[in-house]
């Protein structure tokens, strides 16, 4: 989500800024239930949650776990501080695209990827993906997906008019029209480690059209076994932002063709829009 860079300096001890959400919880206990992994990692696990949806997986997983990663550019103290009671789950500071933070996760059995997918600019979020899919088994992801335009689209080269009136800004005290506004000035300057402002992670980015999601997962080997959506997660005057949680697995049939899988896919989308209910194994 749109959100504010991490607070470095949260006391020690604090609780989260943000309580855990309940249809997240829920998206890592059915892929628990689904696919039995053992290690995780869990990437962009910090901002306002301090690594929850982390130590969720850790609790569930018990004595089994084997491996913990957390990987974040900015991990919080409270995410250290909660580490630190925790042997097994593993901090990594680094950006989440990198060459850095694909070393150090490795291979695990399942990786979360929560509000992050529409955040990411070179590697873009369908790179980002691809580049990913060798160190698991399965994607239990949570995004902010797009049905107001045929296809994907990145929301800055529509400019901050656009921007305010289509995309998520959220009226608190730093999510904020003038802020919009002041980061659109600053598109062209770079950051401490050169890269573009208009790039930057802290904003929303892509418009994903979940089909395109599913479909790169797809032609990837990676089939769609759950998916809920949770419409009007941002009100109801942005329709065409749903929060969509869904869980991929490597597809245990190879020899089913990507049409099949494809068209499962987009099966699946259309009878499961709006229904809870689990896609069981075939
Ligand atoms: C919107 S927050 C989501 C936090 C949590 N996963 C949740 O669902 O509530 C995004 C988090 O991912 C991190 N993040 C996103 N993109 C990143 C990138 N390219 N490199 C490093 N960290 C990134 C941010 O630091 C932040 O902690």
């Amino acid at each position: 989500m749109s959100a504010h860079p991490g607070s470095e300096d949260s006391p020690v001890g604090a609780q989260s800024e943000i309580q855990p959400k309940p249809e997240k919880l829920e998206l890592i206990d059915i892929a628990y239930e689904l696919t039995d992994f053992r290690s995780f990692a869990d990437l962009g696990a910090c901002w306002g949650v301090d690594g929850a949806y982390t130590f969720h997986a850790a609790e569930l997983c018990g004595n089994e776990l084997d491996r913990a990663v957390i990987v974040d550019g900015n991990l919080t103290p409270l995410t250290r501080e909660r580490a630190g009671a925790h042997p097994r789950v593993e901090l990594v500071q680094a950006l989440l695209g990198s060459r850095e933070a694909l070393d150090a996760v490795r291979k695990v059995d399942a990786l979360i990827m929560y509000d992050i997918l529409l955040h990411q600019v070179k590697p873009d979020w369908d790179r980002f993906l691809l580049d990913w899919l060798p160190h698991t088994n399965s994607l239990i992801v949570f995004n902010q997906n797009w049905l107001k335009t045929p296809r994907t689209i990145r929301f800055v080269d529509r400019g901050v008019d656009w921007y305010y009136r289509n995309v998520y800004v959220w009226e608190d005290d730093w999510n904020t029209r003038e802020r919009l506004e002041s980061w659109f000035e600053r598109h062209d300057e770079r950051d401490e480690d050169g890269r573009l402002e208009r790039d930057n992670h802290w904003y929303w980015q892509w418009g994903i059209r979940p089909l395109e999601l599913i479909g790169l997962l797809a032609k990837n080997g990676f089939e769609l076994i759950y998916m809920k959506r949770h419409r009007h997660a941002f009100g109801r005057h942005r329709p065409w932002i749903v929060n969509d949680g869904l869980i991929f697995q490597r597809a245990a049939y190879p020899e089913r063709g990507v049409g099949g899988r494809l068209r499962a896919a987009a099966r699946s989308v259309a009878e499961r829009t709006g229904v809870l209910e689990r896609i069981r194994r075939s």
